[in-house]
């Protein structure tokens, strides 16, 4: 999704500004640019369609200097990729924005603008923002009141920077709907999307609230609530373990990722546990009191998450907690009936889901006993807005395709389930075979990563079609959806997931010997059940390829691919299983040439509707 960094500095900033648009590639788009108040006090910018790579080449051969400058990655909303979209966007030569976010009212005012005698170049939204702000500039007695006059104007989520000639030694920036860091360091101060676009050059970030504008200057900057206050916002130090770092030897950071969930695991694990045994205090210091209030939980999460939130719905009905799991746009937009003792439960890796973020924000005043986020994003605004935080440990995912996030999320889902279920501090009878799994987890994830699967052969069968169905029954539906998710998003290869039972009421019609069809295969209650379907499947003349327990394996008889996954305990089974469809779609984008960590079309963090 878009990505902003912008900044001020004694010296110059290009580079600064280069190097911060490479570090928000990982949120996926599709053009760049950049724009300064140069030496001689004009605005000047480039722009260009693909890579950051292709901007700085064009850098290179034709630089930029300045002090004062925005850049900007964009994901396309409002016109198709092409250099007149790409941002920055400018108003007569005097004023340039940077933008993340959709202005719902843009038609109305680029009628309004145009009438004024304003030329507008671009399909986007966000040129309007550029032109509103340069005619209150006219009006106004400074830049920062230029911004806060338009941001009046403006409807939808607009997040933005600016910079103008008449003010060459500062920039302004509002935040709406998208969240927006100020980054403090010895070479000046900045914004950006995110805290990762300026670790280089930051130490001390202020995360700015909805309706904030900043004001920056080369060594000072202001802060106007959406009142027009002036505001104090608390800074806080960013640890070093936060950057980002490089892929390690792996050829794409996806891999990396798959190979660095044994640890990520332990670790987030290890935030609940003490001694090895679960202590609810841990989650928060009212955590037991309030666990013992609920009565039900509704799950609210996007993509992969909302997948999380599947698998744990089939825990938390386990242990007695009814659940409901909803894909979060869906949910926001529906008349929702809330129970007494109902928890709202929302899972994001990013903690910025416009989608997410959304029904949490709405919830207050619905009914619900409290909000829990699962969420791998310290000082998101899902954190900051949730009465309680579980932060995953997973470190910064950069491939778009997530999968250290998502088990991370399993875990804490997996812990949460059972604080859920203490009753009147009893702890649930599952409880201990439960811990016991989650702790032997991180060993049976390394001994599974080291093995060699067999993977090669089935990848190159994936990669020469261009359908595949996903099938699992109880749980592993959502490891199912999850698996067929990993292929579409990074080989852009068809692929639909159906519970197994559900086969013979339709999708059975698309098998034969073109249609590989993946089978996950648990030693649980639902394993004689599901190998009839795979007899289905395989009476047709379908392509299977089961990934089982070795137990589960034994029994199956016949023709197929089967990948032993070893002696799976049934309370992990849905992360065990999870590993080998990542691995198995990973492999499959590579065979096919595709960009893996930055798929077409795609972003990592979603803060539009
Ligand atoms: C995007 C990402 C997905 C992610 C989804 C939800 O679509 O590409 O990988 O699952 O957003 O994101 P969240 O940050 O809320 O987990």
């Amino acid at each position: 999704m878009c990505g902003i960094i912008g900044g001020v500095s004694p010296s110059d900033i290009t580079s600064t500004l280069i190097d911060g648009l490479h570090r928000l590639e990982y949120r996926g788009y599709d053009s760049a640019g950049i724009a300064v108040v140069d030496l001689h006090g004009r605005l000047a910018r480039r722009r260009a369609v693909g890579k950051v790579a292709a901007l700085a080449g064009m850098l290179s051969d034709d630089p930029l200097h300045g002090r004062v400058g925005i850049a900007h990655t964009r994901w396309a909303t409002h016109g198709r990729p092409h250099t007149d979209n790409a941002h920055p966007h400018m108003s007569r030569d005097s004023v340039a924005v940077v933008h993340n976010g959709i202005v719902e009212n843009y038609a109305a005012l680029r009628d309004e603008l145009t009438a004024e005698g304003y030329c507008f170049i671009s399909e986007t939204d966000t040129e309007v923002i550029a032109h509103l702000v340069e005619r209150q500039l006219r009006r106004a007695n400074n830049l920062r009141e230029a911004v806060g006059a338009a941001v009046q104007r403006l409807e939808g989520a607009f997040t933005f920077a600016a910079v103008a000639v008449s003010e060459p030694d500062r920039l302004v920036a509002a935040r709406q709907g998208s969240p927006l860091v100020v980054g403090i360091g010895d070479a000046g101060c900045f914004v950006a999307s995110d805290t990762y676009a300026l670790l280089p050059v930051a130490r001390r970030f202020i995360y700015l609230e909805e309706g904030d504008v900043v004001e920056l200057t080369g060594n000072s900057f202001r802060i106007h609530d959406a009142g027009g206050r002036l505001v104090e916002r608390a800074a806080s130090e960013v640890q070093s373990s936060l950057s980002v770092s490089d892929k390690e030897g792996f050829r794409h950071y996806m891999l990396k990722e798959i190979h660095e969930q044994p640890d990520v695991v332990a670790r987030t694990l290890d935030t609940w546990l003490e001694g090895g045994h679960l202590n609810p205090d841990r989650l928060a210091p009212h955590a037991r009191a309030l666990f013992a209030q609920v009565r039900g939980a509704h799950i609210i999460a996007c993509g992969t998450s909302y997948h999380a939130g599947l698998v744990a719905r089939y825990w938390l009905e386990s242990l007695g907690i009814p659940c409901h799991v909803e894909v979060a746009s869906e949910y926001r937009y529906r008349k929702q009936v809330i129970m007494p003792g109902t928890l709202l439960v929302t899972i994001s890796q990013s903690g910025e889901t416009a989608d997410t973020l959304a029904p949490l924000r709405e919830a207050a005043g619905k009914g619900y006993l409290a909000s829990v986020t699962v969420c791998n994003v310290p000082n998101s605004s899902l954190v900051r807005e949730s009465d309680i935080a579980m932060l995953t440990r997973a470190g910064p995912e950069i491939g778009v395709a997530s999968t250290k996030a998502f088990t991370a999320q399993l875990v804490a889902l997996a812990i949460l389930a059972l604080a859920l279920a203490r009753r009147d501090g009893d702890i649930h009878p599952a409880e201990s075979a439960w811990l016991h799994a989650l702790r032997d987890l991180p060993e049976s994830l390394r001994t599974l990563l080291r093995s060699d699967l067999g993977l090669d052969a089935l990848s190159s069968t994936l990669s020469r079609g261009n359908h595949a169905l996903f099938l699992g029954r109880g749980i592993q539906y959502p490891v199912a959806m999850e698996g067929a998710l990993k292929l579409k998003e990074i080989s852009y290869i068809h692929a639909e997931a159906y519970p197994a039972g559900e086969l013979k009421h339709g999708p059975l019609a698309l098998v034969d010997d073109a249609m590989p069809v993946i089978f996950t295969l648990p030693q649980d209650h639902l394993l004689a059940k599901t190998c009839s379907n795979l007899k289905e499947v395989q009476a047709r003349g379908g392509r299977t390829m089961v990934f089982a327990d070795d137990r589960a394996a034994a029994s199956l008889q016949g023709n197929g691919d089967v990948v032993r996954l070893g002696v799976v305990p049934e309370p992990v089974a849905p992360i065990v299983f999870t590993l080998p469809l990542q691995l198995l779609a990973y492999h499959t984008a590579v065979v096919k040439g595709a960009d893996v960590d930055q798929p077409r079309n795609l972003a990592k963090s979603v803060t539009v509707e």
